[in-house]
């Protein structure tokens, strides 16, 4: 019923050249229907990434938006701003914008629900810590980070599961640990809509995500697909995993 999504993170990856290679590369493989593709570049890229995928089904996403219209906000791009050259997805509350940059369970739903107000799709991540995880805080974790989600629109939303202690480290989640998680977050998701709207949000997997794990996390009942860091910047593992969830979108 839920239809894949694999989505690339690039973080701050890939100039425009280096951006535009990429697409021309990935346009150029087989197009897989019953999966949906998103990419995300950084800002600087995203004029350029939107111009070669016009006319394609591959969506594009930023990395991070802003709460407001506009207004006195140094270094920040608005929602107006990202749909106005292109972009049709947003990625929000990432665990590096929450370690690194002070995002907040708080500011990560206000941008979202900005995003949404603009016709963006939202990519909302969550995810423990490795201490969380050690402590067995991890359902309480997401529990308190999916709160509030009840204020979005839910068919416009996506859910990133996103382990932090996965993340870059080549530490993947075992197919079952992913499993869990993902079964909590649908069940928090119940509490914030209802339970068919639940089972219609897609829960994105993430964490060191690659073609060799790609199989056995997404034949999971739970795992609607990835969101993928370092494994989204060859175009080659990019497209195995892509097939990977064809796969197992076919039963396979
Ligand atoms: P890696 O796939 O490099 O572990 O990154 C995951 C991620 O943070 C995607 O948003």
């Amino acid at each position: 019923m839920r239809k894949f999504l694999i989505a690339g993170n690039w973080k701050m990856h890939k100039g425009v050249s280096e951006t535009s290679a990429f697409i021309e590369s990935l346009l150029a493989t087989d197009p897989t229907p019953a999966v949906d593709v998103v990419v995300s570049p950084p800002f600087t890229s995203l004029p350029t990434a939107a111009m070669l995928l016009t006319g394609s089904e591959i969506g594009l996403a930023a990395q991070n938006v802003h709460w407001e219209s506009s207004g006195a906000f140094t270094g920040e791009l608005s929602s107006e701003m990202l749909v106005e050259i292109g972009a049709s997805w947003v990625i929000v509350g990432h665990s590096e914008r929450r370690t690194l940059f002070g995002e907040t369970d708080r500011t990560a739903r206000d941008r979202a629900r900005a995003a949404q107000q603009a016709g963006l799709k939202v990519i909302y991540c969550i995810g423990e810590t490795l201490e969380e995880r050690e402590s067995e805080r991890t359902f309480e974790v997401l529990e308190s980070q999916t709160d509030g989600l009840g204020a979005l629109e839910s068919a416009e939303l996506v859910v990133a599961y996103e382990p932090v202690w996965a993340i870059g480290t080549g530490r993947t989640a075992s197919p079952e640990q992913a499993q869990e998680a993902h079964a909590f977050v649908r069940g928090c998701l119940e509490r914030a809509f209802s339970t068919e709207r639940a089972e219609s949000i897609r829960i994105l997997y993430g964490g060191s995500l690659k073609p060799t794990n790609a199989h056995e996390l997404l034949s999971k009942p739970d795992v609607d697909g990835g969101l993928i860091g370092g494994a989204s910047l060859d175009v080659d593992s990019f497209s195995a995993i892509i097939r990977a969830a064809a796969e197992c979108a076919a039963g396979e």
